[in-house]
């Protein structure tokens, strides 16, 4: 079998595993490199934290995993468990398909909830459409109905009146609940979160970062939740990875990462947690990372991550 055609994973637990993931954006004049190797894997039902620098690849990684890196040249796999047992490779599964993927397995809830919805359209309506591409016999009953419950599983007491709102007239925080009752509305199995709350005041933070954890451990949805924020990952995730300049360098479960962190860059985000914000905008390697990648430390594989797999 090639890789081409890999069907199966190397954990029969894990719902994602990305294989030496490359993007490059080519250009008139030169190549920009924007992930370089991403390594990862995902465990049905749990919660990675990825974490790194501005520019270090999360967001196109996460893209990638939708298929929506359409202009980009991709190589290596991403392996995605379907809810019928069956594992495509979005890297090689045709457009049609993926639309269908995004449409009813893997959702993503972005920074900016505001540029997800529609201003001119209530709330209501927004979310009845938004069903109706998951289920076109459905009612307009059934619609206004399930838009109500969305509402209320996004943690709305008053769904009804949140139904005749436009978007302006609700508070960012209450914006990005919309967004996530839409991200539910085709019952996902992954959930791609996105710095789901930077653009938030830090008093809603917390409450989002509650809804989110909840309706993975109730609905048993798997994440991957992207964040500068270290605090924010210690306290959701069950693994984490850290990424910078296009590289996965480190990856493994959360108690292993936070109290024997092996990654040189690793260590530094943990020594500097409460002022992370130096380290996270650093856009180079120091010379002691750059010899773990190309030394031949046991632990250190040649794709230059740092291999902790004792799950
Ligand atoms: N469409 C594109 N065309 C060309 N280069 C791109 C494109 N999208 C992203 N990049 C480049 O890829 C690299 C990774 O970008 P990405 O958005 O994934 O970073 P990030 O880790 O999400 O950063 P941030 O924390 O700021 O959101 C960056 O250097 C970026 O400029
Ligand atoms: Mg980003």
């Amino acid at each position: 079998m090639t890789m081409q055609d890999r069907t199966s994973m190397e954990n029969p637990d894990d719902i994602l595993e990305l294989d030496a993931l490359k993007v490059v954006f080519p250009s008139r004049d030169r190549e920009d490199v924007a992930v370089e190797n991403a390594t990862l894997r995902l465990q049905e039902g749990s919660i990675l934290g990825l974490v790194g620098e501005s520019g270090s690849g999360k967001s196109v990684t996460s893209l990638s995993i939708l298929g929506l890196n359409d202009r980009a040249r991709s190589s290596g796999s991403i392996l995605f468990r379907k809810k019928d047992g069956s594992i495509v490779d979005i890297l090689r599964t045709p457009e049609k398909e993926l639309e269908m993927l995004r449409g009813s397995e893997i959702a993503m809830i972005f920074q900016e909830p505001g540029l997800a919805l529609n201003p001119v359209l209530r709330i209501g309506r927004q979310l009845e459409k938004v069903i109706r591409l998951h289920d076109r016999s459905m009612k307009r009953e059934d619609r206004k109905r399930k838009a109500v419950e969305l509402l209320r599983k996004a943690g709305f007491r008053d769904p009804e009146r949140i139904c005749r709102m436009f978007p302006h007239e609700l508070s960012g925080g209450m914006k990005q609940r919309v967004v996530i009752a839409m991200a539910l509305s085709s019952s996902p199995s992954l959930i791609l979160a996105d710095e789901p709350t930077t653009a938030l005041d830090e008093t809603i933070q917390d409450e989002i970062l509650d809804l989110l954890a909840a309706l993975v451990r109730e609905n048993g949805v798997s994440m991957i939740l992207i964040s500068h924020n270290l605090e924010v990952i210690s306290r959701m995730a069950d693994s984490i990875a850290i990424m910078k300049k296009g590289l996965i360098v480190e990856e493994g479960l959360k108690d292993e990462i936070l109290s024997d962190p092996i990654h040189p860059y690793t260590r530094r985000l943990l020594e500097m947690a409460g002022n992370m914000e130096e380290v996270i905008h650093e856009k180079r390697f120091t010379p002691e990372e750059e010899y773990i990648h190309t030394s031949e430390y046991g632990y250190i594989t040649s794709t230059h991550r740092i291999l902790r797999r004792s799950r």
